[in-house]
């Protein structure tokens, strides 16, 4: 069953997050498979499609609004200025939302900005069972291993809940209990206003406790509610640097999962780590060591791995890619890379292409068919079709001030170590010379080649380094080619 979209969802996130014990993040920034953790909060909660998604912010809030604007530019932000509770917390929310004259008809989600793991899903559910129930509120709640901290679910002899006691407030025999609140819930929102209004501040940490609600509503008469989670990791909310790490692993195990489930082969999930935005074909092949981040997308029969880690890149259908760093890199079909290649942003190498061994590439756009094999940096350029670029070449593009693009046609051979000294362009079918230094065009079909005259000064090291190793392979290389040493061999060397 699909409910009716939510009225609102209301996200806290206003708390320090002391435990993390960051000076440069506030808790809910802290990121896991791509995403903030708020950033987790809002997109779950933007699949209801609420007509109003609000987060409550406090600590660090020029930072956090800064990043929510990034994430979603339609989520409503409002300020709490003290962190007074989860239920002032709620009431500044609502309050903002009626100032702006917006009326809660139907259903209002409270959630909390540190509890990544929880899908669209789980509130899907959440939300219906509130509807279909005719609830006044719904409490999400799960069984725990070990409830210590949480607040506890009170069920009467019927298994109807009654309330909600906090951990520092509850008795030996209510610690006992091991069906803990979420702190996500579902409530009428007209009825939660109402109860909002009477909850007192009388408790051990002197606040206004949101979870007072639920018992509020029961003594008025109303029915409250609970979905029990099917898996108690869905709850968690992360506190300190330990759980982002578990709960890291947590999401990205069910990531692979999804994808070995629908025909992507993982060698080694425990060492591969995927952001939430990559998108995988079947047959897709992950060899260990492998992180995929951003919208980093793998075609059919692509072959990652071992040791990437590739942003924002995309590798064509059958493309093979090992030992590879690349940002924002278009790797086409069949094409191969590695290992040990670095593509940097705007690199886009076509069908069949090649970026091999020790290669380096930035703003360049490689042809079908064209390989860039060994030791190599090309920057700034255009390579045509079926070329091929010697060994240890430098697409030399920055003169100190400015960049320069160098132009490569189609079905060249460029010598090893030749400096393309950009602006400069070789023309189709052109050859180069090896250890050119190519600074004018090369006309289509020329060769091109800068390579100054070689010397050779004869007897040099017998003479200047005698007694060396050298010196002695010389002479007896001299000796066995002197023609006076073996008058037969004198006479077999034809034309001499
Ligand atoms: C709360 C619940 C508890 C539940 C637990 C689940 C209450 C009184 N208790 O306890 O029953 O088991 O969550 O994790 O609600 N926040 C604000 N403004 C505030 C206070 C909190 O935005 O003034 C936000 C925090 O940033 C955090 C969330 O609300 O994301 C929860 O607050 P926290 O103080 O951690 O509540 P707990 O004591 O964990
Ligand atoms: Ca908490």
């Amino acid at each position: 069953m699909s409910p009716n979209p939510p009225a609102a969802v209301i996200v806290l996130a206003a708390g320090e997050g002391t435990r993390m014990k960051s000076a440069v993040l506030p808790k809910i920034l802290h990121t896991i498979c791509g995403r903030s953790l708020v950033g987790h909060a809002v997109a779950a909660a933007r699949e209801l499609a609420p007509e109003q998604l609000v987060v409550v912010v406090g600590h660090k809030r020029e930072q956090v609004t800064a990043h929510l604007a990034e994430a979603d530019p339609a989520v409503r932000v409002v300020v709490q200025e003290q962190q007074l509770g989860t239920g002032h917390a709620a009431r500044v929310a609502l309050e903002a939302l009626a100032a702006d004259g917006v009326a809660l008809d139907g259903t209002v989600v409270v959630s909390y900005g540190d509890v990544p793991l929880l899908t669209a899903d789980t509130l899907r559910r959440l939300t219906a069972a509130h509807t279909a129930d005719g609830n006044a509120v719904t409490v999400l709640t799960a069984q725990v291993p070990d409830a210590t901290g949480y607040g506890r679910i009170l069920r009467g002899p019927e298994g109807e809940v009654r309330a909600i006691v906090e951990h520092k407030d509850a008795s030996a025999a209510e610690r006992a209990i091991s069906e803990i609140n979420s702190g996500v819930y579902a409530f009428d929102g007209k009825l939660l206003v109402q109860g909002l209004a009477e909850v007192r501040t009388d408790n051990s940490q002197g606040e206004e406790y949101l979870t007072d609600v639920l018992g509020i509503l029961r003594e008025a008469g109303h029915r409250v509610g609970a979905l029990v989670a099917d898996d108690f990791r869905d709850v968690l909310g992360i506190n300190d640097r330990v759980q982002l790490a578990e709960t890291r692993r947590i999401m990205n195990d069910r990531l692979l999962e999804t994808a070995m489930r629908a025909g992507v082969t993982v060698v080694d999930p425990a060492s591969t780590w995927v952001d939430v935005q990559v998108t995988f074909e079947p047959d897709a092949l992950i060899h260990p060591n492998t992180q995929l981040q951003g919208s980093t997308r793998l075609a059919a029969g692509a072959e990652v791995g071992p040791n990437c880690t590739l942003k924002d890149t995309s590798v064509g259908a059958g493309a093979r890619v090992s030992n590879t760093t690349a940002d924002e890199a278009r790797i086409g079909e069949g094409a191969q890379v590695g290992p040990y290649a670095y593509l940097r942003p705007g690199t886009v190498l076509g069908t069949g292409a090649k970026a091999g061994t020790y290669v380096e590439m930035k703003n360049a756009v490689v042809g079908a068919g064209s390989k860039v094999p060994h030791l190599t940096y090309v920057g700034d350029a255009t390579i045509g079709v079926g070329s091929n670029i010697g060994a240890a070449s430098v697409f030399v593009n920055y003169d100190g001030v400015s960049k320069h693009h160098t132009t490569i046609g189609d079905h060249c051979r460029t010598g090893s170590d030749n400096m393309f000294v950009a602006p400069v362009s070789v023309g189709d079918g052109a050859y180069t010379g090896a250890g050119s230094v190519i600074y004018k065009d090369v006309p289509a079909g020329a060769l091109g080649v800068t390579r100054p005259q070689q010397r050779n000064v004869e007897g040099w090291v017998e003479r200047k380094r005698p007694g060396t190793a050298a010196a002695i392979a010389a002479a007896a290389a001299r000796a066995a080619a002197t023609p006076a040493a073996d008058p037969e061999a004198t006479e077999a060397a034809p034309g001499a």
